[in-house]
């Protein structure tokens, strides 16, 4: 996979004097079925989170809230995104590494992700997704 597949998706979204709203429905708007949410909030100061790649998940992440950095990483090419609007997903593919960083303190990540959690999913180390992906 490249990070030339991941991609900014503008979701539907309805404002009127009551505020905004968004939704997303899978395979409609995304390109995967939804099996899991879950959400980072409260970051601490400078925190970084993410540090991996996955080997099959799929994901959308979205500021709902506040903003963030994530770069991702084909380990070829790197791609930096600043996600600031609760109307924009960041679709990541498979076997992309990323790092989430430049938390505002409001910040609230959602994650959609198209697989339940398992750690063997999972790379955690650069050196290992790299020889993966045949950079190393
Ligand atoms: P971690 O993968 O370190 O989060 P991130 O990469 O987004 O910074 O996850 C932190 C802990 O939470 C880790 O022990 C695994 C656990 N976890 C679950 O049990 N289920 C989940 O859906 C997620 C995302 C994490």
């Amino acid at each position: 996979m490249s990070v030339f597949e991941s991609k900014l998706i503008e979701l539907p979204k309805v404002f009127d004097a009551r505020g905004g709203l968004c939704f997303v429905e899978a395979k409609k708007h995304i390109p995967f079925e939804i099996n899991r949410i879950y959400y980072l909030f409260n970051p601490a100061p400078a925190t970084e989170r993410g540090a991996h790649a996955h080997k099959a998940l799929e994901q959308l992440i979205i500021a709902i809230s506040g903003s963030f950095e994530i770069v991702l990483d084909d380990g070829y090419s790197k791609k930096t995104i600043l996600l600031d609007k609760p109307w924009e997903g960041l679709y990541v593919p498979r076997m992309i590494w990323r790092d989430l960083k430049s938390f505002s303190s409001d910040a609230v990540c959602l994650v959609l992700a198209s697989e339940f959690y398992d750690e063997a999913d999972y790379f955690r180390d650069y050196n290992d997704f790299l020889k993966a992906v045949g950079a190393q």
